[in-house]
């Protein structure tokens, strides 16, 4: 898509475009190009309008409804926020007292949208000027447009003495090719700008990827892994008097999509700590705890043990042993049948004694392939189990499990 047909379908006869390119697209592309062209729909704006739906259908994942009015790019969609995480963090933005907040590369706007809603004036600043009239066409198709506002520019000359908060999610992916950047100092923003906002405006807040080496946490920065519904999404450093604890682990429950409303509530657990104490280690107990990531990243494995009594078997290796089975959002608790040295042949006896054909493998320690091992496995029965490779004090070892309920 480029400005003229955005402009285009942000008419009243685009909107009608956009709405009888969602009614004739799912099927076959080709079909759905004829469909609009034979309707009178010239074919550039015919495709960017079946584009903008096959976006939005994309969309529903990270944004719920609201996905069905927003204006999207392929690369502006992968780089997008998720709602429920957008949501939580402008609700502590906002509870932090932040009133007027900068985006610096808003991208399409996810986190602005948020914390719009929640109260706080944003100015977004977006170097791309297609991605910055898409945030600010989604800025109005949210009825958000008197309080978040956009501009096209450079947000390392954006003057940011009119805010008491700044936000900024720099680009991790290369402009081009999508390619995933791991070097936070090829970001961009740069990294050093963006780790000297914090100097300016000290309520700053950076969105960074999952996998930030620890090194390069700012000092007295908060640093907050997130996952949701299991899934690790990302990190962010909330600086200056934001930063409540060193590390913070947030754990995100969205389950399935209810409505618009419902989007932004999903059940959130927090566990925070130091992010520098050792778990004790102990022997292999009768109850598996297999961390959140989010928990592993933020080094709150330790903190986590405490609260279910549990220990870990090898030092360097993030699974928890305990005697008892605790419900936790923080880990999913396995109960341990059998511990096997490993050893393929005394494993696939034992599967077919128990009468075993499916296996979940986990893994963590090991340079086992699963799907290698499932395959020399050779399983045939009807039972179920979970496997678990593993050391334990330094030795190849599996365990086998079955799930606790709840
Ligand atoms: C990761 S995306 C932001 C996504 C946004 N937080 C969201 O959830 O929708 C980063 C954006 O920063 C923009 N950007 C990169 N460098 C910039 C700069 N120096 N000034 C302004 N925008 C910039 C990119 O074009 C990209 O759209």
């Amino acid at each position: 898509m480029d400005l003229e047909q955005l402009a285009a379908l942000r008419t009243p006869e685009g909107s009608a475009v956009l709405d009888a390119a969602a009614r004739v697209a799912g099927g076959d592309p080709l079909t759905a190009a004829a469909a609009l062209r034979s309707a009178g729909v010239p074919a550039g704006l015919g495709a960017a309008a079946l584009t903008q739906t096959e976006l939005r259908r994309r969309a529903v994942g990270k944004f719920g409804p609201a996905a069905a009015g927003m204006f999207l790019t392929r690369a502006g969609l992968e780089q997008a926020t998720r709602g429920v995480v957008a949501a939580r963090r402008a609700a502590r933005l906002h509870a932090a007292g932040v009133t007027r907040l900068a985006d610096l590369g808003c991208g399409l706007g996810a986190d602005a949208l948020a914390a719009a809603r929640a109260g706080i004036r944003v100015h977004g600043v977006e170097a791309d000027p297609l991605t910055a009239a898409l945030a600010a066409a989604n800025a109005e198709a949210a009825g958000l447009a008197e309080v978040f506002t956009v501009e096209c520019g450079d947000a390392t000359a954006f003057d940011l003495s009119t805010v008491d908060g700044v936000f900024c999610d720099p680009a991790r992916r290369r402009a081009g090719s999508g390619r995933r950047i791991f070097d936070p100092n090829s970001y961009s923003p740069p990294w050093d700008f963006v780790t000297a906002l914090a100097e300016r405006v000290p309520r700053t807040v950076v969105k960074v990827a999952p996998g930030l080496d620890h090194a390069l946490i700012p000092a007295g920065a908060e640093a907050e892994w997130v996952s949701v519904d299991g899934d690790l999404v990302e990190a962010a450093l909330w600086c200056g008097p934001l930063a409540e604890v060193p590390r913070r682990a947030t754990v995100l429950k969205e389950g399935p999509l209810l409505n618009a409303s419902g989007r932004g509530r999903a059940p959130c657990y927090q566990l925070t700590g130091s992010g520098d104490v050792e778990a004790t280690v102990g022997p292999v107990r009768r109850y598996l705890y297999d961390p959140d990531p989010a928990v592993v990243r933020a080094h709150l494995v330790a903190e986590l043990a405490d609260q279910l009594g549990a220990t870990i078997a090898d030092p360097s290796i993030a699974y928890l042993y305990a005697d008892t089975p605790t419900a936790t959002p923080f880990a999913r608790c396995l109960e341990i049948t059998d511990v096997l040295a490993f050893s393929l042949k005394r494993l696939r006896a034992l599967l077919r004694e128990r009468g075993v054909g499916r296996v979940e493998i986990l893994k963590r320690g090991s340079a086992l392939e699963p799907e290698k091992l499932r395959r020399d496995l050779r399983l045939s029965g009807t039972g179920a189990a979970s496997l678990v490779l593993t050391r334990v004090a330094g030795a190849p070892t599996v365990l086998v499990c079955r799930p606790v309920d709840g």
